[in-house]
């Protein structure tokens, strides 16, 4: 490849950029993990996770990618042939689904369009359906990120109790934790699922969960085999500061400065301005006169935004000559999207400038690929931004 002077631009919805002050944060030696230093990061990470996942409940970090935390809430809670209910909101909701069945569990997949998040109502009916209280555990992708659309997982709180259903509530936040406004005791959540690489702006190679009392409580008669998910150990472990097995320290050194860094512009801020980004983002789409994915107003992520090729034209080939040309990458259309989507990941670490450096690369890029739209995405976004 010719050499390309410049930053890359990384747009796709995760990994993000991690900022320079991370990476220095990591770029230190490592240290020993059974000694008195480790333990002093362990409980101030393992805190500011609580804060961030706004619960007074446990919090565990896994060296591991997202779809270990998955795992993990799932063979810490569930016992085998345990009824699960599940909606397909898109790509990373199915996974999840065929994560359960391999683990022995018996899903109820609630269909979906690939373009709403999960209805309430929905799951009302379907837990007022299940009289003998079989279903075990609700599992919601909160923002999908193959589709960028936020579920409403407040309304899916409140249909569990108007259906008056003891199921545990599973909420996967991977790519919505530390952008989308989230709130695991308020909503009732018993167990988050996290990971690294996207709000919390690190490299891969962290999962979490967040574990409410109900579901620690719940995880004692869970019987799926586990090891080394198991919640148990970790936690008697994390008590005195240590891990059951070598934990990846210096991606908690990341982690411990990620946390002060989101602390210092205030939780509510980073909220703000990844919603700011994300309807600057759609206004220049609009502009562009090309389609969202979503279809729900209420639905749109602050995260990502997922946009329609016009039919006939392949996203990824366009996804291609943005790479080729400007030295940007933007995330690829997953599963039955594969061509006909390709998505802005606006998340992270991230400003109006970089913003405009990326929609100014897909407006160029638009172009160049002879794809029908109409000029003007990038100034309507400034205007936008300017504005607000
Ligand atoms: C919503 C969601 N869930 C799960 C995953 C899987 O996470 P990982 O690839 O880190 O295992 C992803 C990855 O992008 C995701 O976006």
């Amino acid at each position: 490849m010719a050499h390309q002077s410049g930053r890359h631009f990384l747009q796709i919805p995760g990994p993000t950029n991690v900022p320079d002050r991370i990476l220095r944060a990591m770029a230190k030696p490592t240290i020993d993990h059974r000694g008195p230093e480790f333990a002093q990061l362990t409980f101030e990470v393992l805190e500011g996770l609580k804060q961030i996942l706004k619960t007074s409940g446990t919090a565990v970090v896994y060296p591991s990618s997202g779809i270990g935390a998955w795992e993990a809430s799932l063979v810490n809670t569930l016992s085998p042939g345990d009824r699960i209910l599940m909606f397909e909101t898109g790509f990373f909701a199915t996974q999840w689904k065929n994560v359960a069945v391999r683990l022995g569990l018996e899903v109820d997949f609630f269909p979906g369009d690939w373009r709403h998040g999960v209805d309430p109502n929905a799951a009302e009916s379907k837990l007022m359906e299940d009289r003998k209280q079989s279903i075990k555990a609700v599992a919601v992708v909160h923002n999908e990120t193959s589709t960028g659309v936020t579920s409403r997982i407040a309304g899916v709180r409140q249909a569990m109790d108007r259906a008056k259903h003891p199921a545990l509530l599973m909420v996967d936040t991977i790519s919505s934790l530390a952008s989308i406004d989230y709130s695991q005791d308020e909503w009732g959540v018993d167990v988050t699922i996290g990971c690294s690489q996207k709000g919390l702006m690190l490299p891969p190679g962290l999962g979490l969960n967040g574990i409410s009392e109900k579901a620690l409580a719940v995880s004692k008669s869970a019987k799926l085999p586990r090891s080394y998910w198991d919640w148990e150990a970790m936690i008697s472990l994390n008590r005195s500061g240590f891990f059951p097995y070598t934990p990846a320290t210096n991606l908690l050194f990341g982690l411990r400065e990620s946390l002060r860094m989101l602390k210092e512009e205030g939780l509510e801020n980073v909220f703000g301005r990844h919603r700011r980004l994300g309807e600057a983002t759609r206004v220049a789409v609009k502009a562009w006169e090309l389609e969202l994915l979503c279809q729900n107003p209420e639905e749109y992520s602050s995260s990502l935004t997922a946009v329609l090729m016009p039919q006939g034209y392949d996203a990824d080939a366009f996804r291609k000559l943005v790479l080729a040309r400007f030295n940007m990458s933007l995330g690829n259309g997953l599963g039955k999207l594969a061509g006909k989507v390709f998505r802005i990941g606006h998340l992270g670490d991230f400003n109006d400038l970089m913003l405009a450096g990326t929609l100014g690369g897909i407006e160029m890029g638009l172009s160049l690929a002879k794809v029908p739209f109409s000029k003007g995405g990038v100034m309507a976004a400034m205007d936008y931004l300017a504005a607000h």
